[in-house]
């Protein structure tokens, strides 16, 4: 694998990981407000960013690559409501989409069709992300300021489990 591909896949690993934090952050934010539901969705999140960078990790590893690290950003760490915290992951996951498209450039610069084909998957993950994302963004407009309303989406993000995909 050529230098920059690695070096664009590392960075992708500390994003990844990054994502998580901030994931994280939301969790112990929803926690702080006792929307234990809305806090269960997001412990889903942080282990799926993690499942994420550990993936890319792994497939440097795989291509004869080696690993670089560097320090993960301190994320927010408080949001004034949860349609803001929401508005927030959808903003993110669409900058990690852009960054996504630009590592497929990378690929296809350095004619790295083997790292083209890893990276579709996550094309394909990232639009199922925005969407379900974009979804319980719109959720939260419609509630507005009905407590019963959020109390049942609540209910419902709870039920969330999450399942390592297959590899
Ligand atoms: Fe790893 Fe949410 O993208």
């Amino acid at each position: 694998m050529k230098k920059k591909m690695e070096r664009a896949l590392n960075k992708q690993v500390n994003a990844e990981l990054y994502s998580s934090y901030l994931y994280l952050a939301m969790e112990s934010y929803f926690q702080s407000i006792s929307l234990n539901g809305f806090a269960k969705w997001m412990r889903g999140q942080v282990q799926e960013e993690m499942f994420h960078g550990m993936k890319i990790y792994d497939y440097v590893h795989e291509r004869g690559g080696r690993a670089q690290f560097e320090a993960i950003d301190k994320p927010q760490t408080q949001w004034e409501s949860p349609l803001a915290a929401f508005e927030h992951i959808l903003a993110h996951e669409q900058a990690v989409t852009g960054l996504i498209n630009n590592l497929i450039d990378v690929a296809l610069d350095t004619r790295d069709h083997a790292a083209k084909a890893f990276l579709d998957w996550f094309i394909t993950e990232q639009v199922e992300e925005e969407a379900t994302v974009g979804e319980i963004v719109d959720r939260l407009r419609l509630i507005g300021n009905d407590s019963s309303g959020l109390f049942f989406l609540d209910a419902e993000l709870a039920k969330r489990e999450f399942t390592l995909p297959a590899k």
